[in-house]
Formats: C-alpha cells, structure tokens, sequence
C-alpha cells in the first residue's frame, strides 16, 4: 500500500460500494457536506483517505477511484449497528443537535464506538509517512487523535468537527465525556464550525479534565499545547458557478421550471431527510400560506428533495413516515389537477441537476433547528450568479453567521416562518439582488480551498513555532 504526507481520516471514504442491477459492484459519491467539501482538498493534495464504503463486506483492498487513493475500512453488521447507527447517529448526533431528537445511551454503543474509532486509528497508523499530517474528520471519529496519538507521536494530528459541538450543560448529559474530550485532546489543532463551539470545547476541558487553558490554548501536563479555534467550511464556489452557467445546466433549469407548469414562484429545499433539518416544519409553514390565501396553488410550488438517510435509525423512520404523510396530506387538501402544492422526491442527485434545480428555484428554503453549517444555502448562493434569488435561512444554521443578508428566521417560530416566506416570494427584485450580491461575495472571498489552506497552515505553524510562545503564553 502507497503511504502518504496527507492522510484524511473519515468515517466515509467519497464513495460508497454499491452493486448495480446487472450483479456488477460500482462506485457513488456518498452523501453529506463532509464529503463535498474534503474532495477538492485531497485532489490538490495528492492524499490518502480513509474511510467506510458502506454496506459490510470485508477484505477490500486499498484502491484508485477517480485520481484518488482510497483505503477502506470494513465495519461488520454489528459495528454499523452499534458504531454508526448506535452512538454516531443515534448518541452524539442528536446530543450534537439540541436534543432535537432524544438521544439514546447504550454501553454497548459506546464498547463499538471504541473499537471501531482503534480500527481507523490503527489504520491511519499504517498508512502515514514519518512526521505525516493526518487530518481526522467529525463526531464519528473523536477518539482517533488521541488512539493515533500513541501509535504514532511523530505525527501531525488535527480534527475537524462538522457539526455542533454543544452547550456544555448538553454535553455534560454523556457518561463518556471525559474519554471523548481526552481522545479530541490527541489532536495539535481541533477545528470547530463557529467560535462558540470551540469555546464550548475549551470551557469543558477546564472543567471536566481539569487542564489549564487560555483563550483558544489547552495546555497538557506533559507540555504539549492544543488549540481549538473556528474555521467555518465552505464550497467549491468557482467549480458550482462554473456548472451554473454551463449551457446544459441552464436549458435544464428551464426544463425544471416547464415541466412545473411555469409557477411564479418556486420554493426549493434541499436536505438529506434528517430531523435536524426542519422539513416538517417548513412544509407545515408553506401549507398554512396557501390553506390562507397568502399564496396560490400553481402560482406558488414547494418543491422538496430529501436525500435517504440513515434509513434503519428508528427516528429517520419515524420522520421519513410523518414528511409522507404531511406532504400527502396537503396535496389531497390543497392540490389540483396538474398542480400539486407540493413537488416531493426522496432521491439523491448529481451535482448538475443540483445546480439546475437551484437556478430554477426562486426561494431557496433552509431551515434547519441546528445545522454545522448547511453547505446548500452556500451552493445555492454559489449557483445564483446573475446576482438574482432569495435565501430563507434558520438563524440556528452556521451558515447564518456570513449569510446575513438572507431572510433570517427562526424554525420554531411558524409564524415567523410564514413572514419570511411571503416576504422573500414578493420582495422588490432589487432589494433581493442587493441581498444576493452581498452574499456571493462572502461567499465567494470564502471557499474551500480557503477553508482548508488556512487550516492546514495554522497546523503546520503550529507544529513548528508553539513551543517557543508557550513561554510567553500567560
Ligand atoms: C453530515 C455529517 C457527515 C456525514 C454526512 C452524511 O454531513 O457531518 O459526517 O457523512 O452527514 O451522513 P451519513 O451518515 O450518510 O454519512
């Protein structure tokens, strides 16, 4: 196996192993932001990923897929069970979230959750060079630094979370929160979506572990230094501009909005189908406006895409039931021939109709109860190069903090929902493109490659001139 200067450590690797009809194993892009935005990062890096291909099959190779070199980790039955659907998804994702959904605590869960974060650790061991920097990704692996850490102490080691990292009176509710906080510590840099965050992050390690800090700086006994600073994601913007503008994208737009039945104006949601997300909430919101006379069937259409997710999760089930029901209920209500109110699809799509469907879309709708960061809001900003479009956007999104000349609204709040949906759909067009413009231009002064360069600098310096200011630290 290829070793390599830049290894990334991901729950999934940027492709997920799936068998075609014919018999034939292939590959697809995996969903979720993580991926979207880690992939121009490892092209321009020459890197090795680590991660999932999904599914259970064991003795997979390490391998090649689109210019990328790819080491796969096998998760058995019971590790997707009690890893990734247990204390991933069903422990730390809701507890990450707000408690938006309840989270469960099983001893079990956490037993896998150790075993397999060694797996991926031992793995990283393997595959990174002398004095390598290994870049773990999210809450799946949060134990992997500091397992890394102890294989290897010539390494480089940073993570990043994706999500939330919590109030500390929510984090607190965790048996293990003293093991997970001491696994993050194995990292030089842990990088976090917001600057609360990581104060959250710092503020829990003074209490619970007990180590000394200052402003961003953890200091360990054995004179090691940890830094936990903000760095908010971002997108590929030139490469989503680029498809917006293509021709094909463009007469697809135009495909989208005729095959609607022309509506004047089309609401848009993008989200993989997860509670956090506010679908529900969103499409109640809508629902009300039209039951009301606010807005009309066939001139005002909310088309929803809702990527499967996590599909065995009881309350993706549960959710995935209520949205089919609602959505269901408001087209028998409020739909006419030829016209529904609502457009639905659970289904997963490339890039291009992505970008497509956000040139069509006249108000782009997210609103999440708390989201990392919410790379659709950005895309969509990224696609509108025309300096036109509207973005409602849930205050509880990272993303709110650059993209403060959206609609901003808060989820819980119908009401206030109902407002912004109605404002935004019937603002001047000038007051929308002086919104957009300023928006495109955070966005675009902001992008991935900034993201991951200004990460990855400060961990080099790090590395490189820490020890000297420690004694000037305090
Ligand atoms: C979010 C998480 C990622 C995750 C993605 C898709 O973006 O931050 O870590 O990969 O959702 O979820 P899944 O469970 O399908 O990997």
């Amino acid at each position: 196996m290829a070793k390599a200067d830049l290894v990334i450590v991901a729950n999934r690797l940027p492709v997920d192993r799936v068998v075609g009809g014919d018999g034939q194993p292939g590959w697809r892009r995996s969903p979720g932001g993580l991926v979207t935005a880690l992939e121009p990062v490892m092209r321009a890096n020459d890197g090795a990923w680590i991660g999932w291909p999904g599914g259970t099959e064991t003795g997979l190779k390490p391998f090649k897929e689109d210019g990328l070199q790819l080491v796969p980790v096998s998760l058995s039955e019971e590790d997707v069970e009690e890893f990734y659907e247990g204390f991933s998804n069903g422990t730390l994702w809701p507890l990450f979230h707000d408690l938006v959904a309840k989270p469960e605590f099983h001893r079990e869960w956490w037993d896998a959750y150790v075993r397999v974060n060694r797996r991926f650790a031992e793995k990283a061991a393997d595959v990174a060079t002398e004095g390598a920097t290994v870049w773990v990704q999210d809450y799946q692996l949060l134990l992997v630094p500091q397992m890394l850490r102890e294989l290897r102490p010539d390494l480089r080691i940073a993570i990043y979370l994706h999500i939330p990292f919590p109030p500390t009176e929510l984090f607190q509710q965790l048996p293990w929160r003293r093991q997970l906080l001491e696994g993050m510590l194995g990292a030089d840099l842990i990088g976090f979506q917001l600057p609360g965050g990581a104060a959250n992050f710092v503020r829990l390690v003074r209490q619970r572990v007990g180590h000394k800090t200052h402003r961003d700086r953890v200091y360990l006994p054995d004179g090691r230094i940890v830094r936990a600073k903000a760095y908010p994601i971002s997108i590929d913007v030139e490469g989503f501009e680029e498809l917006a503008r293509s021709e094909s994208v463009q007469a697809r737009a135009k495909e989208i909005r005729e095959a609607l039945g022309d509506p004047e104006t089309i609401f848009l949601g993008i989200d993989r189908l997860d509670y956090t997300k506010g679908i529900y909430a969103r499409l109640r919101a809508f629902g009300e406006l039209l039951s009301e006379g606010d807005l009309e069937v066939g001139r005002a259409m909310f088309v929803q895409v809702a990527t499967p997710s996590r599909e065995r999760v009881e309350q993706y089930r549960i959710l995935r039931d209520d949205i089919d029901r609602l959505v269901g209920r408001l087209n028998g209500d409020l739909g006419q021939i030829g016209r529904p109110a609502i457009v639905y699809m659970h289904t997963s799509y490339p890039r291009e109709e992505m970008a497509a469907l956000y040139l069509a879309a006249d108000v782009m709708v997210v609103t999440p109860y708390r989201d990392g960061m919410n790379l659709v809001a950005k895309e969509y900003v990224a696609c509108r190069f025309e300096g036109d479009g509207a973005l409602v956007l849930s205050e509880f999104a990272g993303a709110a903090a650059e993209l403060k000349q959206a609609w901003l609204v808060n989820p819980y709040d119908l009401n206030g929902m109902k407002a912004a949906l109605l404002e935004a759909a019937t603002a001047d067009p000038k007051e929308i493109g002086r919104r957009m413009r300023a928006m495109r231009k955070t966005v675009t002064e902001n992008d991935v490659k900034h993201w991951a360069t200004t990460f990855l600098e400060d961990l080099t310096e790090l590395g490189d001139g820490e020890a000297l200011e420690v004694e000037t630290a305090e």
